[in-house]
């Protein structure tokens, strides 16, 4: 102890702070400040503790913390409000971080020693993080060490004061002399005092996901994880802590996010004394992760969010922040090729011709970018459905006799309507997976996921490479370089249609995740030009990590209109509408076959960065085809809005008959609606639709009503639309600035 103290006296004598004040530390009294929120938290001079003092609003001091009844069973660190809180030593609660030392005992005592105070954001290695210069975000990294077990972690925690976002991180290194295992790891944990929360996350399954929901943070864990190696549909690693009475724009929201692509876990713990732990990091069942001496485990990163405008803040906080510090991708400024995708007009059924064919359709529509789905490759075992051909990745030679290179080129001969564009060609392709009638798997089946003797689940006919195998790497570096280079291939949708299931260890779905960054992270640097498209049966990896390296991600399989809207409201939470591939497909659609008209389908998709079409453009009615053009030039116009302006969920489609968003561009000028119908009734009458982000005293334009009405009255007023008697109604609300 008598160590400890002389070192805190000496950080005493300093008062620092970099990047506009955005970090200070008062000795060991650690202050992050954004522009509309404080970060603060200390170190127990006594102890070493790390001690949270405040998340949220911003405030100006130090204060004396909340008085707990210091008698009974539960005193000493379990009174306390922990930032990082480890194991054993009188705290029951989950720990942030949970390590077995080399002679199997888990307590841990993880104490201040240093802290420095670093301008910018030094990278984490191997693994997707935000990013930002020295005027951008600044970081503090504090150092601990545990004298008894010789192991020290760097806890660093980075502001970006515009976003009021801090990204958090750790490093665990085994100074010792044998193997650790890091058995547990929360990248974020922080201790609310006794406070009133509720938790909203997004739920859901294969088609269904991203479905809102709220429940209370009671006494005990209220927690939610995802085991399958992925991310997943039934949860994203997001969620939300609201204050009860917060609203979408309106109250304080905290945000949480993990810029991961594996199984993770999320926990809000409220003990006795009211304090709610917070806790989101990889899951404890998939980690068990080795590290041997002079080695370090660093974890993944977890972005958080604080806003006092509701839960729209919150989400348009991480919007920018990821727009502009998270999706590195030459392509997330821009904005994208409206694109026909084969999938759900062809199937597996084509050939060369039938698939030039759809493209010539679809340039007849105005299609910049023909994209092949699944079905193209495979020579033993052609992808005639999905048994066969997964991880055999070269073009079938009896649909393509020639290989991709001359097929590509007929489609680029193809002319973007009114311009002199030749058609782009954007390829699907799945190769983190292989199918049991495959080359691949009869040459490796030692490459797949599998536990010693147990059978190997089946999921869609198909196994998972262990991507945590260099030479699995490497064979996909190869393979996805190998396509890429054999045609003019300027999209990708890389797919990947099962979660993992037998693991040989509990970290192989750990190594699998770094596998996958490191060959994404090859691929996207050695291709840059080209378009990446994450997509997991839709959205079953959306996820900051992916985003990290593709701008963009496939939203969910399920097409039809209403459930989009649901699911891409939900997704909106977190992640930017411009980071969502949106497609029309044939209605009645083919899941649910609900009937709705072109235009409802267009204003719905058309909310996305990523707009096109999924459907056989031969199939279409006269109505349909005739509205396509005006809806493709609609879609066209509101691109640049979609991909930089600010995103307002207006009405939700949970609660309303008449959900409505809204688009702000960057420079304030224009702004754009999408208003919706769902269901008629007779009575009520629609509710006006109130805006948001405008300039109160401005005058805008709007084409509805052809009204100049100032930003207030569109706020506090609202506009009213007369909808026709009908369901799934739409309108596309257009206002200009005077
Ligand atoms: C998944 C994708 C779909 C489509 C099919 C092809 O389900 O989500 O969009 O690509 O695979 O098999």
């Amino acid at each position: 102890m008598g160590v400890f103290r002389a070192v805190v006296l000496s950080a005493l004598l300093a008062t620092v702070s970099v990047g506009q004040d955005a970090i200070s530390a008062d000795g060991t009294n650690f202050t992050l400040a954004g522009d509309n929120v404080s970060y603060l938290f200390h170190v127990d001079t006594e102890s070493g503790e790390l001690i949270s003092d405040h998340y949220g609003a911003p405030v100006d001091d130090f204060t004396p913390p909340a008085f707990v009844l210091p008698w009974g069973w539960h005193d000493n660190l379990a009174n306390l409000r922990r930032e990082f809180p480890d194991v054993g030593r009188s705290d029951p609660r989950l720990p942030a971080i949970h390590i077995e030392h080399p002679d199997g005992d888990t307590v841990t005592a993880l104490l201040y020693k240093s802290h420095q105070l670093v301008q910018g954001k030094p990278e984490l290695p191997g693994l997707p993080a935000t990013y930002g210069n020295d005027s951008d975000v600044s970081t503090l990294q504090v150092h601990l060490y545990d004298n008894v077990s010789d192991v020290s972690a760097v806890l660093s925690y980075s502001i970006f004061p515009k976003y009021n976002a801090i990204a958090r991180s750790f490093s665990v290194t085994n100074n010792g002399t044998g193997n650790i295992s890091i058995e547990r790891a929360a990248s974020f944990s922080t201790d609310f005092p006794n406070v009133d929360l509720d938790m909203i996350e997004v739920q859901g399954d294969w088609s269904h996901e991203f479905n809102r929901v709220k429940r209370k943070i009671d006494y005990g864990e209220t927690t939610f994880r995802s085991t399958e190696g992925f991310g997943s549909h039934l949860h994203n690693p997001f969620f939300a802590l609201v204050s009860p009475s917060t609203t979408e724009t309106s109250g304080e929201a905290w945000g949480f996010n993990l810029v991961w692509t594996g199984s993770f876990e999320a926990t809000a713990e409220r003990f006795s004394n009211g304090f709610v732990r917070v806790l989101f990091g990889l899951n404890s069942l998939h980690t068990s992760i080795q590290v041997k001496p002079g080695e370090s485990f660093q974890s993944p990163e977890a972005v958080s969010v604080y806003s006092a405008e509701g839960v729209n803040g919150m989400s348009r906080s991480f919007h920018d922040l990821y727009r502009n510090h998270l999706s590195r991708g030459k392509q997330t400024h821009k904005t994208r090729p409206i694109l026909l995708n084969s999938w759900e007009g062809l199937g597996f059924k084509f050939n060369q011709t039938s698939l030039v064919r759809l493209a010539g359709e679809a340039e007849k529509l105005g299609v910049e970018l023909f994209v092949n789905d699944d079905g193209w490759f495979g020579v033993e075992y052609p992808r005639q459905n999905d048994t066969l051909g997964l991880g055999d990745w070269t073009p079938n030679p009896q649909y393509f006799p020639d290989g991709l290179g001359p097929y590509v080129a007929q489609v680029n001969n193809l002319t973007v309507l009114n311009s002199s564009q030749p058609m782009q060609f954007g390829i699907w392709v799945e190769p983190e997976m292989v199918d049991l009638n495959s080359t691949l798997y009869n040459e490796h089946p030692d490459w797949v996921l599998h536990a010693g003797k147990h059978a190997r689940t089946l999921t869609r006919n198909q196994m998972v490479l262990n991507v945590g195998l260099p030479e699995v790497q490497d064979f996909i570096i190869n393979t996805v370089s190998g396509i890429l280079d054999s045609a003019n291939i300027q999209y990708v949708k890389w797919d990947n249609n099962r979660a993992m299931h037998e693991l040989s260890q509990p970290s192989d779905s750990y190594n699998y995740i770094l596998g996958l960054y490191r060959v994404i992270n090859n691929l996207t640097t050695r291709y840059p030009d080209v378009l990446w498209e994450g997509c997991a049966s839709g959205g079953g990896r959306f996820d900051a990590g992916l985003l990290h390296y593709w701008p963009q991600h496939w939203t969910s399989d399920n097409t039809d209109a209403s459930d989009r809207l649901t699911i891409q409201l939900g997704t909106s939470l977190v992640y930017p509408p411009s980071a969502m591939g949106c497609h029309i497909s044939k209605a009645p659609n083919g899941f649910n076959q609900r009937n709705i008209s072109i235009e409802f389908r267009g204003h719905v998709a058309m909310q996305c960065g990523s707009f096109g079409l999924e459907l056989n453009p031969e199939e279409l009615t006269e109505h349909e085809a005739a509205a396509i053009p005006s809806i493709m030039a609609e879609a066209k116009k509101v691109n640049p809005i979609v991909i930089s302006g600010e995103f307002y969920r207006l009405a939700l489609p949970d609660n309303s008959a008449w959900p409505a968003t809204q688009f702000v561009s960057e420079d304030g000028s224009e702004s754009v609606v999408f208003a919706f119908q769902q269901k008629y009734t007779v009575k009520p009458a629609a509710p006006a639709v109130k805006l948001q982000g405008l300039d109160p005293k401005a005058r805008y334009s709007n084409d509805l009503d052809n009204g100049t009405y100032t930003g207030a009255t569109y706020m506090n007023g609202g506009i009213n639309i007369q909808w026709d008697r009908a369901d799934y109604q739409s309108k596309l609300i257009w206002l200009k600035k005077q």
